[in-house]
């Protein structure tokens, strides 16, 4: 993936961590996702009174994209303002490995947006359920 392109996503990602709605942790991260045809849909995280209905940034994106019609994505830009980033949740991971099996993962550090951490999204959930049959009925 070319540099240029990854860094395309890294500053949609750091633009759409303004947008975050986080006034419980005061933690804004921002997604950027990249489709097979060069389209970038972005997200923040949206928390809730009720904590546990809160959407981190990665869900966000993925949602959008995904209600837009998009099923192909080839990247994910993920970034926080701590030293290296944050790595996606385990339910992110979960969704991640659903639709978005063959992506390249990069998280970055908002307040330093050049050095940017790489991985495979199939990398982070080995043994993934993403399908199953109705035999058992
Ligand atoms: N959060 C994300 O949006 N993505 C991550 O990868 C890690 C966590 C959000 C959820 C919550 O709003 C805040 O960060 C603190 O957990």
């Amino acid at each position: 993936m070319p540099k240029n392109l990854e860094q395309r996503l890294i500053r949609a990602a750091i633009e759409a961590s303004r947008n975050a709605v986080a006034p419980y942790s005061g933690f804004a991260v921002g997604a950027a996702l990249l489709t097979d045809t060069g389209e970038i849909f972005t997200g923040a995280n949206i928390e809730s009174a009720s904590f546990g209905l809160t959407c981190c940034a990665e869900r966000v994106a993925l949602f959008k994209a995904l209600s837009e019609g998009r099923r192909k994505f080839t990247a994910i830009a993920v970034v926080a303002p701590m030293p290296g980033g944050a790595m996606p949740c385990g339910a992110c991971r979960q969704l991640l490995a659903e639709y978005a099996p063959r992506a390249t993962l990069w998280v970055a550090d908002s307040a330093r947006p050049e050095r940017v951490r790489k991985f495979s999204v199939a990398s982070l959930l080995p043994g993934a359920f993403t399908t199953f049959n109705q035999s058992n009925k």
